[in-house]
């Protein structure tokens, strides 16, 4: 009993040694092949990556090609990069985008800084668990239209591919088994290159990996009133992404929960009714409760991101901050009056407050120091078909 009592102790001494660098656990040789594919920084953590689609470096890089492809919308005129801009962190700049077909959008089209830590996907979703799941609509959906591949256009799309040199040998690469090309491969090829999007070399980032020098005294003021009691963002917005949608490796998949919110942005009668053309989780299941709510985007690169909001109705982050401390939004004309501050749907949370002009820049500068020029220049994630 001794014995092995010493053994355990001279064991953890061993353990502790080795990490003494590490912030993190010792990592299996797997884990370590996860953080290597991804450059998953030390202050990052591992991520979890759905078992029927492991990374490697061959799909990464085929999904990379996907991604920028106008190839893969049936009309060949959009990719995904046609609204996921890597210069704006993967958003797009519009307020709503349009799909291939012309049809515009109810949604602002998001960024795609560290998606892989959600746990669902899109706005407001709860039945999305993994990304493969999200990207069957903006190849699939035929409602919106974003790249229009509906089940008359799949085969020609597929054909696409399958007769391009390139392609052929790059799907034998990333699926040595069978390399045919089907909707599947393409999907965990993209979804594998989207995990790899990862931002974690913002001034933020280097702050808390222990450069006290990265952000400015404002930004650190503002940091503070971010996680403090009165303006209450870090309730709903915490974490490594900012989000209160977050799972990591060590995770357990059952205690998995998801909370949406609404942040009283409309209530177009009085019974807390959003804009008819989407109310956020009430889509899903149209549950009346579920109006107007929506999961908590990260703030990650969000100086990059706007116009702001699920419906991008919201020009800056300043205006962000006053529609926060407004307690919600007073919508005075057109075709959506109403007062969103007084909406029985809205979250407890969002009550209004006082903050000065100096406190709000002081927010913003901080908001700033989570823009990642690494990750916007970063040519991993750059299109591959403008390479010299
Ligand atoms: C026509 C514009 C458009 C195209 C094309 C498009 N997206 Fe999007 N993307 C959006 C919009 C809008 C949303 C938000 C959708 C929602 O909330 O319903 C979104 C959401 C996402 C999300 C969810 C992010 C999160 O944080 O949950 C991912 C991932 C994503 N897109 C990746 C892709 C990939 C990969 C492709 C190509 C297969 C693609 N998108 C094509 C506009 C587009
Ligand atoms: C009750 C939860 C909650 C609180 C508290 C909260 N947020 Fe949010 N935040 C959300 C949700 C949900 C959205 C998306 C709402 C929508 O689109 O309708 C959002 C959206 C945002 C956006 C827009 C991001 C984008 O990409 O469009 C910013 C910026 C933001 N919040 C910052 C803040 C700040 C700063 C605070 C503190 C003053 C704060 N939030 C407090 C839940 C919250």
């Amino acid at each position: 009993m001794l014995r092995k009592l010493l053994f355990i102790t001279s064991l953890l001494l061993l353990l502790c040694s080795c990490q003494e660098s590490k912030t993190q656990l010792v990592e299996d040789p797997e884990q370590e092949n996860i953080r290597a594919l991804l450059a998953l920084p030390d202050h990052m953590p591992l991520p979890y990556i759905p078992k029927y689609n492991p990374l490697t470096k061959e799909k990464i890089s085929l999904g990379r090609r996907l991604f920028y492809d106008k190839k893969l919308s049936a009309n060949q005129t959009q990719s995904c990069g046609s609204c996921h801009f890597q210069a704006l962190a993967f958003s797009d700049g519009k307020v709503t985008p349009t799909g291939s077909t012309g049809q515009l959008l109810a949604r602002n089209s998001q960024g795609l800084s560290n998606v892989l830590y959600h746990t669902t996907f899109t706005w407001a979703n709860n039945t999305l668990p993994d990304i493969e799941d999200q990207l069957q609509i903006p190849i699939r959906a035929d409602a919106p239209v974003e790249l229009g591949v509906t089940d008359q256009y799949i085969d020609e799309v597929l054909a696409r591919f399958s007769t391009d040199p390139v392609y052929q040998t790059m799907f034998a690469a990333a699926f040595p088994e069978d390399g045919a090309v089907t909707m599947n491969k393409i999907v965990f090829s993209i979804a594998s290159f989207v995990r790899t999007m990862i931002s974690a070399n913002s001034p933020y980032d280097q702050f808390i990996a222990g450069n006290d020098y990265a952000i400015t005294p404002a930004a650190k003021r503002g940091l503070a009133l971010f996680n403090g009691e009165k303006f209450e963002c870090f309730h709903c917005h915490r974490g490594i992404n900012f989000s209160n949608s977050y799972r990591d490796i060590n995770t357990d998949p059952v205690a998995i929960s998801f909370e949406f919110f609404n942040v009283g942005l409309y209530d177009t009668d009085s019974t807390g009714s959003y804009p008819r053309i989407d109310q956020g989780l009430y889509e899903v299941g149209f549950n009346p409760d579920h109006r107007g709510m929506y999961r908590p985007p990260t703030l990650r690169n969000v100086e990059l991101t706007g116009p702001y909001m699920h419906d991008g109705s919201i020009t800056n982050l300043r205006d962000v901050i006053k529609h926060y401390s407004d307690g919600g939004r007073n919508v005075t004309t057109g075709r959506y009056v109403g007062d969103g501050r007084y909406s029985p749907l809205k979250s407890a949370l969002v009550q209004p407050f006082s903050a000065s002009e100096q406190e709000i820049d002081d927010l913003i500068e901080f908001l700033n120091s989570l823009t990642d020029q690494d990750f916007i220049t970063n040519p991993k994630f750059s299109n591959p078909h403008q390479e010299p």
